[in-house]
């Protein structure tokens, strides 16, 4: 454990902190998101992630633009949040079995890491607002409604792939 240490920061140095998460969690997904997809055997689940790696990839260069008008070079900072929302993920990647309970995992990884990303946009827009950043916000909106999407997206996708589970592993008495 590290030690404590106190540092002053201001309202826009925790934002852009934050902004720099942001743009560490999604360089991380596009890794991840193409390995899910990789591993996903139902093709709608396979589908659905490589579609959400797309939009990842254009969410980075989002990112991009709202360091640009904010005047900054786009700088990432690990963010150990999603790391750890990923190492778990491949855990289960590479351990579970069969196919139908490895997709039901896989849509599990998948929203964890999304409801991860919905509170961290949700926190930047906010605090967004209160600095008056306009053009960031909207942009950060956009990029949260397509988090929303893929959430939803998961939850729908997720009742099929868990029933198929359920009756290709009956429960053991
Ligand atoms: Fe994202």
């Amino acid at each position: 454990m590290k030690a404590m240490m106190t540092k002053e920061m201001t309202l826009h140095d925790f934002f852009l902190h934050e902004l720099g998460d942001a743009y560490d969690c999604e360089t991380q997904l596009t890794h991840a998101l193409a390995d899910m997809s990789a591993a996903a055997t139902s093709p709608e689940l396979k589908k659905a992630l490589a579609m959400h790696l797309t939009e990842t990839k254009a969410q980075v260069v989002h990112l991009d633009q709202v360091f640009d008008e904010l005047g900054i070079k786009a700088k990432g900072k690990h963010c150990a949040g999603m790391a750890g929302i990923i190492e778990e993920g491949k855990d289960a990647l590479n351990g579970i079995q069969p196919a139908s309970v490895l997709d039901a995992a896989i849509v599990t990884i998948a929203h964890r890491a999304e409801h991860y990303e919905i509170a961290m946009y949700r926190s930047l827009i906010t605090i967004g607002d209160t600095l008056g950043l306009s053009q960031p916000v909207t942009t950060l909106k956009m990029i949260l409604k397509q988090e929303e999407a893929a959430d939803a997206m998961l939850t729908s996708l997720g009742v099929g792939i868990n029933k198929k589970a359920f009756a290709e592993t009956p429960v053991h008495a």
